[in-house]
């Protein structure tokens, strides 16, 4: 055993130090969170002092209370980077971990994978992506965590609350060995504004999707959603004989996740124009491979653009500047958009998420720091102005659709004319109504994703050969209705290894329905039971069939009033919590804001075991089967599909059915 190994369990066990570790020197180069909302009066600021000393001896106060002191002002938030870990953060094969619970060094895997400089975004403030995506809020709490993972045993669960560790709780074997919960508020205290002060006071977290709850695994999970979501689009429009070669797509941003859609534009064959105005992070896609060309001005994109098409080129282009510019120069220069979205962060517009256009990258940023209210008047104003040429390019064919990131919910709020005839739909489908719905989510297809604890490319590589034979095997006998998803995910994880995009942990992610998931799974539990590959976490992205309660995107294609409730997030975390989960998560804020959505998800450990096998085959046929069982009960006839198939292939599976009313006998009564 190596010294490292050794100094690294040993400071795990130790959880706070016996002394005041050194201040802490930050790396150079890494990508540090944005300064955070000063919201705080004296009194309150006092408090957050208080709140974060309740974790240390009082010997230490008087020196902490004015490093957090100064931590506060210089960054709006109390982040004790002095208690950083002097190891290396990275997922290490399951066995290195100190540990009495293997499901517990599962844990620990994951929580490190999160927290990877090379995985995380601002690794520093303990932020895995989207900007406000959260593991813990301070490092203290994941030092205490790590301790409490260390001691514990299979008879005990820790429960997290917003990063905080609460304790160990005597449980049961049985019992998920962590239960997590992120941002939990009282609906009330929920707007954006309450996420600032009850984080600077250091009692909750936005957890995001799949920060918060461990599972996070790098930009692999949003190029494949991406790429089934341009796929299943392209086939909307496209005649029967047409093929993409040649079509453009047409959208914005290249962030942390929009940066996919010109990667996943050319898995789909298609040209992509992504607009960014950002040039640092139109630049950092290009020399990562992502995108293929970097443009600065408009005559130049105009002339590759239509040297694309003559060729049916597969090309993906970042246009340095703003989306609306491209918008209205395609439209006056007759270059028709066959697909159009945008993926700015519209779920936090004032804060830097959407620049207005007529002002440079850096003018914009001045105004948003010197006059925050003028940078908003001129976001709503570009936003209608986005609106009205859209609406000019979809006059003449294009298909819009909304990505996920409330652009048609910020437009409409600015007072775009982005609203139907009946003043309550959008003009345009989001692509869960459109798309991912109907196509993916009613049939119980979603994001499925694995880790193989080992670390080893070996296993990955073991695990795609099993996915695919076990897909290949279910679509020799699947009916037409799901075919199609079945196929593409088959050509997916042929591709996999070659799309080159697995970053930390060794992780895989397709789509599979509730079988295709327990039999995967089932598969690679009996691998592990023969040797022939080490265990494996089994998880979700929380953009899915179930889990995820967000009535502008996962459950956008619900029509029966009930988009606006949460029952079925709340539902599938507790379902999945007694059926074998190593933890469940729920969590208030995704992609699309806080107070938007509520999003769950889970992470099991599975190590060959009969127990395992059990497990695993209660559990996943929960997690998907409670989404689609909800869909169901919608009218999505879909789902209706799926779920009665589902009933005649499991006999002790009775879900309510809806009787369907004829629209001639409601028409009449009002
Ligand atoms: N549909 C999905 O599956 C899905 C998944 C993840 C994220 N999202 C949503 O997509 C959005 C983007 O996520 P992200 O992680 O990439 O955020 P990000 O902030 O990292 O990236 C957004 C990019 O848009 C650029 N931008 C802003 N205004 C612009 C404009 N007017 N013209 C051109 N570029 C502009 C910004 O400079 C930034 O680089 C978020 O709202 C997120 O919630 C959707």
């Amino acid at each position: 055993m190596t010294k490292d190994s050794n100094n690294f369990k040993a400071e795990i066990l130790q959880g706070i130090p016996s002394k005041m570790p050194p201040k802490h020197i930050f790396p150079e180069k890494v990508n540090r969170a944005p300064k955070r909302k000063d919201i705080l009066s004296a009194e309150e600021k006092q408090l957050a002092i208080r709140n974060a000393l309740r974790y240390f001896p009082k010997e230490w106060h008087s020196e902490l209370a004015s490093e957090f002191a100064e931590e506060l002002r210089a960054y709006g938030r109390i982040y004790m980077y002095r208690f950083k870990p002097s190891y290396t953060l990275r997922a290490r094969p399951l066995e290195e971990y100190p540990t009495q619970s293997k499901q517990a060094a599962a844990l620990m895997l994951m929580i490190q994978n999160n927290l990877d400089p090379a995985v995380a975004q601002h690794p520093e403030e303990l932020i895995t992506y989207g900007g406000n995506g959260a593991v813990f809020q301070n490092w203290i709490q994941y030092v205490l965590t790590l301790q409490y993972l260390a001691l514990m045993t299979d008879d005990q669960t820790l429960h997290l609350y917003s990063g905080h560790p609460m304790g160990l709780f005597p449980s049961s074997k049985n019992a998920p060995r962590v239960v997590v919960t992120n941002g939990m508020m009282i609906p009330n205290y929920s707007k954006p504004d309450d996420w600032e002060k009850f984080n600077a006071l250091g009692v909750t977290q936005y957890g995001q999707m799949t920060a918060g709850s461990f599972m996070y695994i790098g930009p692999q999970g949003i190029v494949h959603g991406t790429t089934i979501t341009i796929l299943n689009a392209f086939r909307k429009i496209l005649k029967p004989q047409e093929t993409v070669g040649g079509k453009i797509f047409l959208t914005a941003g290249l962030g942390g996740m929009s940066g996919a859609q010109p990667k996943a534009g050319n898995i789909c064959g298609c040209i992509t124009v992504c607009a960014e105005v950002n040039p640092k992070a139109a630049e950092k896609r290009h020399e990562q491979g992502w995108v293929d060309v970097l443009i600065y001005n408009i005559p130049d994109l105009i002339a590759r653009v239509r040297t694309a098409q003559k060729n049916e080129e597969v090309v993906s282009v970042a246009f340095i500047g703003n989306v609306i510019e491209v918008w209205e120069c395609f439209d006056q220069e007759n270059i028709h958009v066959h697909l159009g979205s945008d993926q700015t962060s519209l779920h936090i517009p004032w804060t830097g998420g959407y620049y207005p256009i007529g002002f440079s990258f850096d003018e914009a940023k001045k105004m948003l720091q010197k006059d925050p209210e003028n940078f908003k008047k001129e976001v709503q104003k570009s936003l209608r102005r986005h609106a009205a040429v859209i609406q000019k390019h979809t006059n003449k064919g294009t298909y819009f659709f909304d990505y996920g990131n409330a652009f048609l919910l910020e437009a409409s709020r600015a007072g775009a004319d982005i609203m139907a005839e009946n003043k309550i739909d959008f003009k345009y489908p989001s692509y869960v109504q459109d798309i991912l719905g109907p196509m993916c989510f009613d049939y119980g297809f979603g994001p499925f994703r694995w880790v193989c604890a080992s670390g080893d490319t070996a296993d990955l590589d073991r695990t795609d050969a099993i996915a695919l034979s076990v897909m290949e095997t279910l679509s020799k006998t699947a009916p037409p209705e799901i075919q199609l998803q079945l196929q593409d995910n088959i050509t997916w994880i042929k591709n996999a290894k070659t799309n080159k995009m697995v970053v930390g942990s060794k992780a895989r992610i397709l789509y599979a329905d509730a079988e295709g998931r327990m039999k995967i799974a089932e598969a690679f539990n009996q691998a592990i039971a023969e040797n022939k590959i080490g265990p494996v976490v089994l998880g979700r992205d929380h953009h899915d069939v179930s889990g995820t309660d967000s009535p502008y995107r996962e459950t956008s294609n619900i029509y029966d009033g009930s988009k606006f409730t949460a029952d079925m997030a709340i539902h599938n975390v507790i379902g999945d919590s007694f059926r074998g989960a190593t933890w469940v998560s729920i969590h208030n804020g995704g992609g699309v804001g806080w107070g938007e959505v509520m999003n769950g998800g889970f992470g099991m450990l599975i190590d060959g075991s009969s127990e395992a096998s059990e497990r695993l085959k209660s559990m996943l046929f929960y997690d998907v089967n409670n989404g689609v069982a909800r869909r169901s009960w919608a009218r999505n006839k879909e789902a209706i599909f799926a779920i009665k198939r589902e009933m005649e292939r499991t006999p002790n599976l009775k879900v309510t059915l809806p009787n369907l009313v004829d629209d001639n006998l409601l028409k009449s009564l009002f």
